[in-house]
Parts: C-alpha cells; structure tokens; sequence
C-alpha cells in the first residue's frame, strides 16, 4: 500500500472536493511550431479520432485544434506556436512536445479553487479566468513535481461546449509564460 495517497484521498474526501470534481475533460498537448498538423495524425492514425475544431490564438501567436473519439471524452487538444516568441513554443524548446494539462470538469469552480488554496494547492493565476457570462470558468495549478504537467479545472455554463473563449486562452497560456522561461 502507498501510504501517501491513502492520505491524499482521504484529506480530498474530508474537503469535500469528492463530490466538485467530475471527470477527465479533456488532454492538451504542446508540439513544436509546424507540427500540430503532424501531432494530430499521428494520433489519428493510432486511433479513430475525428477533427473538431480549430482556434487561432491571434494575441498569443498560436493555433490549436481539437480531435475527439465519438462522442467521448477526454477530448485531445494540440497547440502550437506560430512565431519564435510564442509561449507554446518557448514551452516546446524547454520540454519538448509532450502533454501540458490535464483538464478536469468540475460543477463548482468557486468552491473547488477555495478549498484547494486552504490546502495549499497553487495556480498560475491569483483568480480563476473567464466568467459565466462567458460560459466558462477555468484555472490552472502549478505543474506536478513529479511529471510537470498542469491540472486544470473547468466549470461551463449554459450551451457552451467549448474548452476556453478567445481571451481566455490568451490568459491562460500567458498564466504558463513563466513555466517556460523557468
Ligand atoms: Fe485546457
């Protein structure tokens, strides 16, 4: 048995964040700058996944698109940067291409980025992004020591289905700026 993760679960179960956090939304990729394209393939290529759909981050100098199995999630996001100075690809030239966040659907992000800041837990931003207006809420936390990747909660509201709003993603991927430069 691992005894830490017995603690960790039962400190989460104690906060009540058992019942906040949902399930696995989706999975973000940063490759290199011109291999989006190939990054997609590669993994249509291992699985039946279908395009869905393509954002231009223009305030970030960055393209990302989104793949899905049928209708399941987690959906596949992959990003990259279109210049030399995009956060995406100052990321790539640090880590290469490899997983940047995990999303996880969340039904309360209010509660849940309280809860965890009483715990300790840390994010890349002082508020949590977007707004219901918007039809969606997100935020990251800092990357796990162990596998350097972010998590990242996420609330929708009304019919929004998508993973972030033109300024959001902006925000957030300015939010992961320092990581890069680390
Ligand atoms: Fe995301």
């Amino acid at each position: 048995m691992f005894p830490q993760v017995i603690n960790a679960q039962e400190e989460i179960e104690k906060s009540g964040l058992d019942d906040l956090i949902i399930k696995l939304d989706h999975i973000a990729y940063r490759v290199k700058k011109g291999e989006g394209e190939k990054a997609m393939a590669e993994l249509a290529n291992l699985v039946p996944y279908k395009e869905y759909k393509t954002f231009k981050v223009a305030s970030m100098n960055a393209i990302t698109s989104a793949i899905k199995l049928h209708d399941t999630l987690p959906v596949i996001v992959v990003s990259e940067g279109l210049s030399e100075d995009s956060v995406v690809e100052k990321y790539v030239k640090k880590y290469g291409g490899r997983i940047h966040h995990l999303a996880y659907l969340v039904n309360d992000i209010d509660k849940v980025v309280e809860i965890q800041r009483k715990r300790g837990v840390e994010f890349t931003t002082p508020v949590i992004i977007g707004s219901e207006e918007e039809g969606i809420k997100q935020i990251f936390t800092v990357p796990t020591e162990t596998a350097n990747h972010i998590i990242e909660y996420i609330q929708r509201f009304g019919d929004f289905d998508g993973f972030f709003t033109p300024s959001n993603i902006g925000e957030l991927m300015k939010s992961t700026e320092r990581l890069g430069e680390a």
